[in-house]
């Protein structure tokens, strides 16, 4: 831009500059043929020197020969001028022509020049050649010379104040680029630092959030990204520990079971038998256990399938209550089914059957002598209801919302001698979550506790 610019402004201002000096050639030139042609050297030269001086300009007059009849500044008379513009115009394949002609050249003034603003030029002129006709002959030529060095230089310098802001301006784009450049790597450098460190297992790895844009909002993203793994992390771990405790408790139960047999001499027989169904209780537990664990991981891993069917939802609730009629006798408790209609709801069977009885085994074994177990079917809207109530020990409200957590018991003593694992709720709210429901627990410490699930009826 900044060329094109230079050549355009030069352009324009020694095309002014020649119109100029065809226009007063041109005029001169008509003037000057009577006197030419009568060789009347003094009045050319009177008639030159007006226009010369008027315009800081040398004129020439030549005849057809190219031989110089008068100089305005009296050097070159009588010799021949054999410059290109001369010839061109005295042969008459041009009326007129211009050229530029540095007279501070080393090869002085007839050394025609290029009009490049990249050499140092000391005396730029510019000559105008024009044809002298009287009667349509040719009589000669004029010379008209004029300087341009002041354009020429002011030229230059406009050349060089371009040059230069245009280097300011790269000065310029170049540092703003690089600010630019730098808040851009900048916030991605730091993200592959945090993922780096992630990948290396620093899980805490958080990046810095600056300002808002797509940058921030990425940084935002890995962060709540790199602390939800943080937290399965750590919720594995707490995982992984308390089931190798949940593990090691029964171990250790038969481990001394069967250190105390191993050191009686002679094994007294009773007590053998006794010690032997001590750890067979034990073994149940443990796989009772791992059962429970696998169901877990299956889960967990993705891995459980759903079978779906439409499942009879009272039927399911009679069903249930009956395998579990056993235990509700034996506990002095007493189980009753409200359902005035059927529900039907898309399920697997098996799995809606183990959350069934896990609930109302929980109610039986939480449940104090003499309670009741109420289990209610409704409909609401489009969704099925079961509400599984006791009027048992209740939870206290502190334990109340973990109690779908993995091994988590309020009493761990009583979850024990009844055989709970502490896994049967987690495992519940994962298989009702399967299913797109929910489940809640509402209880009052003393009172009773009730579970409240929540099935579509549509898919
Ligand atoms: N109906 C209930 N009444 C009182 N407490 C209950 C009831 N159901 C569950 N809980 C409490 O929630 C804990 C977790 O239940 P669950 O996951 O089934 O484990 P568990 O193997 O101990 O039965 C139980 O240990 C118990 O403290
Ligand atoms: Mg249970």
């Amino acid at each position: 831009m900044a060329f094109s610019l230079i050549q355009l402004v030069g352009e324009n201002l020694f095309t002014q500059r020649v119109r100029d000096d065809q226009r007063i050639a041109e005029t001169l030139s008509e003037q000057i043929g009577d006197p030419l042609v009568a060789l009347d050297i003094d009045a050319l030269l009177a008639l030159a020197r007006g226009v010369a001086d008027e315009n800081g300009a040398r004129v020439l007059v030549l005849d057809p020969y190219g031989v110089v009849q008068a100089d305005t500044r009296s050097e070159l008379s009588g010799t021949r001028l054999s410059n290109r513009e001369v010839e061109r115009v005295l042969s008459g394949s041009a009326e007129s022509d211009y050229g530029f002609y540095d007279a501070g050249g080393s090869g002085g003034f007839w050394v025609r020049s290029a009009l490049s603003l990249y050499e140092n030029v000391r005396s730029m002129n510019g000559l105008y050649a024009q044809a002298i006709s009287r009667g349509g002959e040719r009589v000669g030529a004029l010379v008209y010379i004029t300087p341009v060095q002041e354009i020429y230089e002011n030229l230059r310098s406009i050349q060089l104040q371009i040059l230069s802001w245009m280097f300011v301006v790269l000065a310029m784009v170049l540092i703003v680029s690089m600010y630019i450049m730098r808040a851009v790597t900048r916030p991605i450098g730091d993200l592959s630092e945090g993922i780096r460190k992630m990948s290396g297992g620093e899980l805490s790895a958080r990046v810095e959030v600056r300002g808002h844009n797509e940058f921030s909002d990425l940084a935002q993203a890995f962060n709540s990204m790199s602390e939800r793994i943080e937290a399965l992390d750590q919720a594995r771990s707490q995982f992984v520990s308390s089931a190798s405790h949940e593990l090691k408790t029964p171990l250790s139960t038969m481990k001394i079971l069967i250190q105390t047999l191993l050191y009686q001499d002679p094994i007294d027989p009773g007590m053998a038998k006794e010690f032997l169904n001590d750890a067979n209780q034990e073994i149940d537990r443990l796989s009772r256990i791992v059962s429970d664990l696998l169901t877990l991981v299956n889960i967990d891993s993705g891995g459980m399938k759903l079978n779906i069917e439409n499942i009879r939802l009272r039927a399911l609730l009679d069903e249930q209550i009956k395998r579990l009629l056993p235990l509700a006798r034996e506990n002095g408790i007493e189980i009753e089914l409200e359902a005035r209609d059927e529900v039907s709801v898309p399920g697997d069977s098996l799995k809606l059957q183990q959350v069934i009885y896990n609930v109302i085994d929980n109610a039986i074994k939480y449940t104090d002598r003499g309670g009741v177990v109420r289990v209610q079917l409704s409909r609401s809207g489009k969704r099925a209801i079961v509400r599984i109530a006791d009027t048992g020990q209740g939870i206290p409200e502190k334990d109340l919302p973990y109690i779908f957590d993995r091994f988590y018991r309020v009493d761990k003593a009583r979850s024990r001698a009844t055989g709970g694992t502490g896994l049967g709720l987690s495992i519940v709210q994962q298989i009702v979550q399967l299913h797109g429901g929910k489940i809640q627990a509402d209880s009052t410490l003393g009172e009773g506790t009730t579970f409240t699930i929540d099935l579509p009826i549509q898919p």
